[in-house]
């Protein structure tokens, strides 16, 4: 996914300073939705200059229609298939910033291949958090079925335990994305995944 100049401004704008990577490991955004995977994953994508890829985007690029419309045509299982398909392609391919779509990870054999070749990154909010950023949850099919909030909660607790594995987790509130980006920064910093590259000024 490609960003204009002025997304590539704004994006910017929520980044303070330069990074790079040192591993050639993509880095892998898991977690709810809501919890801001892919807003995060476009500045990092940024801040490191590496490609940004959605699997949700993907899934629905390849289908040709939304995931709701996925759903209710051909059922969950077939669009866990084919989310299951366009990661493991994504991560076949040069390192990324990949976000995920929030079941994604929950799958046995998509954790499996992401575990293999990524780092991953759990982004963790309060169910009420992740309901206040959805917006329209019209456009999230698991949410149609009862009350969001309740169904979040339920999910939450049930896919801890896979979210879980990832070899890194953030726990976002209601702040700004500036803010975010800088705990997202500083985790990967301190854990040696990138590091900060000195101004010009400063060398
Ligand atoms: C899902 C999350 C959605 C999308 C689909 C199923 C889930 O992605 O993949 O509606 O199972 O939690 P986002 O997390 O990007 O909203």
């Amino acid at each position: 996914m490609s960003f204009s100049a002025s997304l590539i401004k704004k994006f910017r704008s929520d980044i303070d300073g330069d990074y790079a990577c040192l591993t050639p490991k993509s880095l892998v955004l898991v977690g709810l939705m809501g919890s801001g995977k892919s807003a995060l994953g476009k500045r990092l994508s940024v801040a490191l200059s590496l490609p940004f890829i959605d699997s949700d985007a993907l899934v629905e690029e390849e289908a040709g229609i939304t995931i709701a419309e996925i759903f209710e045509l051909a059922g969950e299982a077939r669009f866990r298939e084919m989310e299951r398909r366009v990661i493991m392609s994504a991560l076949e391919g040069d390192a990324c910033i990949l976000s995920t779509g929030g079941g994604a990870f929950c799958n046995k054999e998509t954790r499996a291949a992401i575990k293999a070749s990524a780092a991953s990154i759990w982004i963790d909010s309060s169910p009420e958090t992740l309901l206040s950023r959805i917006g329209n949850p019209a456009s999230r099919p698991l949410l149609t079925t009862g009350d969001p909030l309740e169904i979040l909660t339920e999910l939450r607790e049930r896919r801890a335990p896979d979210y879980a594995e990832a070899d890194l987790y953030l726990r976002t509130g209601k702040q700004s994305h500036r803010t975010a980006m800088k705990k997202l920064l500083g985790l990967l910093v301190d854990t040696g995944h990138i590091h900060r590259l000195l101004p010009a000024s400063a060398r």
